[in-house]
């Protein structure tokens, strides 16, 4: 049964929610990367962007709202819609949302490099082999020191340090690597690439959404 990511979204709406507090995380995170960026144009893009909740609840009020340019990717044309009845809500025209498969590099071809990647809602659904993948391609997506915000669900206690590893890997340092109040609900990384990008690679298939990754059943935000 495929999953109803429309409905997903709905416990960001449930005061206390492990989503609303892994959102508020995320988005803390976020503004503080805007807040040291140097003054100038900062790209963004957006993995599986759903309904753009982190970002567009961060530009809401940021001062440096005008100067990002973004673009989400998402495929369920429901999230599509709200996203950018956000957007235009919000009045940030430099923000694109597109319908699409975010897997695939092809989608942010003309949007990289990225100065800020967002891969949230990504890795608690596909294999942790996808994980790894999509961790070593990202500096193809980035520019010189982009930062990336990623969230996973704790599912044990070695699943982050092992991510936080293949960041480190790709080139990466660790700027923050946080775990929700009691040590299980939500997982939050952030990394800033030290190492030079890569080339951007079209054509390239970075992940596959799973089905059902989490068939013990855990009701967790992925
Ligand atoms: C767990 S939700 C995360 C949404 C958002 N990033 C957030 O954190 O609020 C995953 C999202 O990925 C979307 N999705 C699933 N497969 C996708 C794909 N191949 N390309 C783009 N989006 C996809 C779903 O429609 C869903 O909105």
């Amino acid at each position: 049964v495929a999953r109803d990511w429309l409905a997903w979204h709905q416990p960001y709406d449930e005061d206390g929610s492990s989503l609303q507090q892994r959102l508020a995380a995320v988005q803390r995170h976020l503004r503080a990367i805007l807040d040291e960026r140097p003054p100038g144009p900062i790209r963004v893009i957006s993995l599986c962007a759903g309904q753009g909740r982190d970002l567009l609840g961060v530009l809401a009020e940021h001062p440096r709202r005008s100067e990002v340019s973004a673009r989400l990717v998402e495929l369920d044309p429901r999230n599509v819609v709200l996203a950018r009845q956000a957007v235009t809500a919000l009045d940030l025209p430099g923000i694109e949302v597109v319908e699409g498969d975010a897997a695939l590099t092809d989608a942010y071809a003309g949007a990289v490099p990225a100065d800020v990647v967002l891969a949230c809602g990504v890795f608690g659904n596909v294999t942790d082999d996808d994980i790894e993948r999509t961790v070593a391609h990202l500096p193809s997506l980035c520019a010189t020191a982009a930062t990336v915000v990623w969230t996973r669900y704790p599912r044990d206690a070695e699943l982050l340090p092992q991510i936080d590893r293949w960041f480190r890997e790709a080139g990466f340092e660790q700027r923050a690597l946080e775990v929700g109040a009691d040590g299980r609900r939500f997982g939050v990384g952030v990394h800033r690439l030290a190492a030079p990008p890569l080339p951007f690679e079209p054509g390239r298939r970075l992940f596959t959404f799973l089905d059902d990754p989490d068939p013990a059943g855990t009701r967790s935000p992925r």
